[in-house]
C-alpha cells in the first residue's frame, strides 16, 4: 500500500481541484430543468473512472438519469468490490441562506474543520464521497497496488427515490457480480471517533389533502360555521402522537423490532454530548418518544414528522379568508421489520378515520423505501473496521444511523449482497441544508483509508 499512499499524498491537491470541478455542476435530479447538469455530471464521473484507469466505462440511460458504470478487473478469482454512490444533489434552495452560492465550491474553515471544509451542495452527500472512490481506485491502478476487482455504480436518482434503479440491476446481475458492496453516503460520530454505520432507517413518505368548502370562503361571514381545512388539518395532525410522542396510528409499532437491552447499552455508550448537541442547534430540550434517549430516538425507534405544510394566504398582511384547502406532506421513518407500503396503508386508513364530517380527505403515497441493517461479523464489515483502524488510529464504533438509503435493502434482494456503510460525514455538515459541506480532513482521511478496505477484503476473503 505505499506506493498507493504515496501517490494519494503527491496527487491531493489536483484530487481537490478535480472535486470543485464535478461540484460545479448542478445536478439536481428533482428538477427537470437541471436534466442536462445531471447528464453533464453521468459524464464528469465517467470521464474521471477512465482517468483513474477503469474499464467498460459506460454512461447507461434508463426512463430517469443515468447510472455511470464501470469496472476493473485484475483476476476473475480474486475478490470483487462493488462500490455504490450517487451522482445526482437535493435542490439548494432556500439560496438566500448560503453564505456562498451552492454551485460555487469556496474553501473556508470552521470549528469543527479547523483544517478547512468546502462548502457546496453535494460537498458531502454524495459526491465528495463518490470522489474519494473513484481517487482511491486511480491510486491503486496507479500504482500498480490494486488487490482485487473493482466495479462502480454510481446513479442520479438516489435523492428521488432511486426510481430506475432497481430495474436496471435486475437487467444487469450478470455484470455486478461482486462479494461486497461499498457505499460512502453515511457518517461518522466525530473526526476523534470513527464509527461505521450498521443500520438504516426505511420510509414511508405522503402527502395529505383536507378540503373543506368548494372555494375559499370569507372567514367573517363564515367563520364558525364551516369546517376550515387549516385548522382541521392541524388538528388531525396533532392526534397523530401522543403525550408520550408515540405513534398513535393503529399497528404503527406492531412489527417493530425490540432491540436487546445489551445493543442499547452499547449504543448508549458511544461518545455523545446532549449539551453539545443541544448547543449546536440553538434549543433548549430534547424532544422525543418517551423512554428512550436521544441516540435512540435518532435510529432505533420509528418517526413521524410533517415536513411541510400549507394553504390559505401566506402573503403579505392580513387577507380573512377561509381556505377551501390544506395540505401538508409526512414522513415516517421506518425500522427493521416495518413494511412502507403497509405503514402506508395504515396512515391512510387512521388519517381518514379520524376526519371530522365536513372535509374530505385525501392521502397521496410517495416514493418509499425499506430499513436496512448490516452484520458486524461479515468479512466486510471486518475489513472496514481494520482499515479505520488503520488511519483514525482507533477502532470504529458499529452504530445505527437514521437516515436512509432505500436501495440497500434492494441489493441484498437482488443480488444477494451485503452491503458496508463506511462513510466519511459529520452530522454538522449540513447535508440538504443550506451551507452544506464536507471537511477537507473526511475527503482525505476517505482517499486514504479505501485502498486498505480493498486490502483487508482481498485479504480476509483468501484465509
Ligand atoms: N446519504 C443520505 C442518507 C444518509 C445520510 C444516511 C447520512 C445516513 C447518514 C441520502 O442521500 C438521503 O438523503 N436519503 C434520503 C432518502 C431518499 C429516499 C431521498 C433521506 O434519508 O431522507
Ligand atoms: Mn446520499
Ligand atoms: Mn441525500
Amino acid at each position: 500500500m505505499t506506493k498507493t499512499q504515496s501517490f494519494i499524498i503527491e496527487n491531493k491537491e489536483r484530487f481537490l481541484s478535480e472535486l470543485i470541478e464535478l461540484l460545479k455542476i448542478p445536478s439536481i435530479s428533482a428538477n427537470k430543468e437541471y436534466k442536462k447538469d445531471v447528464q453533464k455530471a453521468a459524464e464528469s464521473i465517467s470521464d474521471s473512472l477512465k482517468q483513474a484507469g477503469a474499464e467498460n466505462v459506460e454512461i447507461c440511460q434508463t426512463n430517469g438519469h443515468p447510472i455511470v458504470y464501470g469496472e476493473k478487473i485484475i483476476d476473475e478469482n480474486l475478490p470483487t468490490v462493488l462500490v455504490y454512490g450517487h451522482y445526482d444533489v437535493q435542490p439548494a434552495d432556500p439560496l438566500e441562506l448560503w453564505d456562498s452560492p451552492p454551485f460555487e465550491p469556496v474553501i473556508k474553515p470552521t470549528k469543527i474543520h479547523p483544517d478547512g471544509a468546502i462548502f457546496a451542495r453535494g460537498a458531502c452527500d454524495d459526491k465528495g464521497q463518490v470522489f474519494m472512490h473513484v481517487k482511491a481506485l486511480e491510486a491503486m491502478i496507479q500504482s500498480n497496488e490494486l488487490p482485487c476487482n473493482a466495479k462502480f455504480m454510481i446513479e442520479g436518482e438516489e435523492e428521488v427515490g432511486s426510481v430506475h434503479l432497481g430495474e436496471w440491476i435486475k437487467q444487469n446481475k450478470e455484470r455486478l457480480k461482486a462479494d461486497i458492496i461499498l457505499v460512502s453516503d453515511t457518517g461518522i460520530i466525530s473526526n476523534e471517533n470513527p464509527s461505521i454505520t450498521t443500520g438504516l432507517r426505511g420510509l414511508s413518505y405522503v402527502e395529505v389533502e383536507v378540503t373543506g368548502p368548494n372555494r375559499d370562503l370569507h372567514s367573517g361571514l363564515y367563520g364558525g360555521c364551516v369546517a376550515n381545512p387549516l385548522n382541521i388539518l392541524a388538528k388531525m395532525i396533532s392526534q397523530l402522537q401522543d403525550e408520550d410522542n408515540r405513534i398513535t396510528i393503529p399497528g404503527f409499532y406492531d412489527k417493530v423490532e425490540v432491540v436487546s437491552e445489551e445493543e442499547r447499552a452499547e449504543m448508549n455508550k458511544a461518545p455523545f454530548s446532549e449539551d453539545a448537541y443541544k448547543q449546536a442547534l440553538d434549543i433548549e430540550a430534547v424532544h422525543g418518544e418517551k423512554g428512550y434517549t436521544t441516540r435512540e430516538r435518532g435510529s432505533i425507534r420509528p418517526t413521524l414528522d410533517v415536513n411541510g405544510m400549507w394553504g390559505g394566504y401566506t402573503g403579505e398582511g392580513a387577507k380573512t379568508v377561509i381556505a377551501s384547502k390544506a395540505y401538508a406532506k409526512i414522513s415516517m421513518r421506518l425500522v427493521p421489520n416495518q413494511d412502507p407500503n403497509e405503514i402506508t396503508n395504515l396512515f391512510q386508513k387512521y388519517f381518514e378515520s379520524i376526519a371530522p364530517k365536513g372535509v374530505k380527505v385525501n392521502v397521496t403515497p410517495h416514493h418509499g423505501g425499506e430499513p436496512a441493517v448490516t452484520p458486524i461479523d461479515s468479512a466486510g464489515y471486518i475489513a472496514a473496521s481494520k482499515a479505520m483502524e488503520q488511519t483514525f488510529g482507533k477502532k470504529p464504533i458499529p452504530l445505527r444511523s437514521g437516515g436512509s438509503i432505500p436501495i440497500v435493502s434492494l441489493f441484498e434482494q437482488e443480488l444477494g449482497l451485503k452491503t458496508v456503510l463506511m462513510g466519511f460525514g459529520l452530522d454538522s455538515d449540513a447535508i440538504h441544508s443550506p451551507n452544506e459541506h464536507y471537511g477537507l480532513f473526511n475527503y482525505y482521511k476517505g482517499i486514504e483509508t479505501i485502498p486498505y478496505f480493498y486490502h483487508f477484503f482481498a485479504n480476509e476473503n483468501s484465509n
